[in-house]
């Protein structure tokens, strides 16, 4: 009893997030997960599972008729693609430019899938036809790509990448956590087969909910390894022919059922992060996709002016980089982690440090989802100046970054 006197009301401080993700949750999506609490057969909440079905699919750019959530942050949509999708022994190909090459790789070898890679640089991508000649070389079942990788700030092209997995009979499965409604992913027109998403960054939600959809060449697949568990089975019940996927919960065919006509009864749908979901779409597709990718890419032009004019080097092939985040050299001499802290506590921002050999190398600084907007990138780049200046860092010419980040702005008549 004495401990929980002790303990505070949940007060978390104000922050601005402008690093890789999460960033701060759209009020709107806030709001809406503060909505009373539905049971998940109720058919008000079936309505608001359907309506967050389509509208994924005009998220995603799809016809696929699955496309739902999946209840868990963003590897809990790549988790459920590969254990559903990859039995024991299957090739799956990774073309790998960064950290979440790597998780990839992870919880595909997790699967008990053969793993092979190619790997590029840090910083740069690959040509399609790199690709092309792997997928020739190992003949895989899958290529698993992530579309942007905030852990190098640089976006694979992918325009070619399904024709090319299609031409050679490969399944292609795409993760777009990080660039989802931040840059283009029509996923029809570019013939993936499989793509999971996150909410936390260009969506502004919350972590905890995984979107997904995929099309029927999946389906064909999944529907081989059908297993109900005991206890639901209805009595026309037949299993699969093909193994049974080891995990219950990311059981893709039993959450086709739960989605699907059939609702067959399966977790207990999350769903205050189906209102969030749900809100998130609303809001990006009200303004439109294409005004929100070309928002992203003025927050970029914006940042990237802001940072050369203070005299910073930015990190990567600058044309392959991600709109919504940006990679910066850490100068000279200037104490990165200080930077950071003092950036948190003496104005509340936050910006990202980096992994592996990019550590202590490079920050990385966001603006996406709710935070891509003048306002934010503005005020990031003026206590970025004033805190390098405390650190000894010659800005150039005082307010450079500010005045040339607010003529891009200015230029895009804002
Ligand atoms: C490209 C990419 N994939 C996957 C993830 C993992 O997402 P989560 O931490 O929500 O599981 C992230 C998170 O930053 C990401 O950027």
């Amino acid at each position: 009893m004495e401990t929980i006197r002790l303990i505070d009301d949940l007060n978390p401080p104000p922050r601005l997030l402008m690093g890789p993700g999460p960033v701060d949750v759209d009020p709107r999506v806030l709001k809406a997960m503060s909505m009373p609490m539905l049971g998940q057969f109720d058919p008000a909440f079936t309505a608001y599972m359907n309506e967050t079905m389509s509208l994924y699919r005009e998220i995603f750019q799809t016809n696929n008729k699955w496309t739902f959530l999946v209840d868990g942050t963003a590897r809990a949509g790549i988790e459920t693609m590969m254990v559903s999708i990859l039995e024991p022994g299957d090739k799956v190909l990774v073309p790998m430019f960064g950290r979440f090459g790597h998780l990839l790789v992870e919880i595909a070898q997790r699967c008990g899938a053969k793993v092979v890679t190619i790997e590029t640089e840090w910083g740069s991508v690959f040509d399609p036809s790199q690709i092309e000649e792997a997928v020739r070389r190992e003949r895989p079942k899958m290529v698993a790509l992530n579309q942007g990788d905030t852990s190098t700030t640089m976006a694979q092209p992918l325009k070619d990448i399904g024709t090319i997995c299609h031409n050679n009979d490969v399944l292609l499965f795409v993760d777009a956590t990080a660039s989802i409604v931040g840059m283009d992913l029509p996923v029809d027109d570019w013939k993936i087969d499989a793509v999971s998403i996150g909410l936390q960054k260009c969506l502004a939600g919350p972590p905890g909910s995984a979107p997904i959809t995929f099309n029927g060449r999946v389906e064909e697949i999944v529907s081989k390894r059908k297993h109900i568990e005991a206890g639901i089975r209805p009595d026309d019940y037949t299993a699969g022919s093909g193994t049974r996927i080891p995990s219950n919960y990311f059981d893709l065919s039993m959450l086709m059922d739960y989605w699907g006509e059939t609702r067959l009864n399966h977790h207990t749908e999350a769903a205050s992060m189906l209102y969030a979901a749900r809100e998130c779409a609303r809001i990006v597709l009200q303004q439109g996709l294409k005004e929100s990718f070309e928002r992203h890419a003025l927050a970029s032009e914006s940042m990237v002016a802001g940072l050369q004019a203070m005299g910073l080097r930015l990190f990567g092939d600058l044309k392959n980089k991600m709109p919504n985040v940006t990679g910066v050299f850490i100068p000279e001499g200037v104490p990165g982690e200080k930077v950071r802290s003092q950036l948190l506590n003496d104005f509340g921002i936050e910006i990202g440090t980096s992994f592996g050999p990019l550590h202590g190398k490079i920050w990385r600084i966001g603006a996406m989802g709710y935070n891509c907007r003048k306002r934010s990138i503005l005020t990031c780049l003026a206590a970025l100046e004033a805190v390098l200046r405390q650190n000894g860092y010659k800005v150039g010419s005082p307010g450079a970054g500010v005045d040339h980040a607010t003529k891009v702005y200015r230029a895009a008549g804002e």
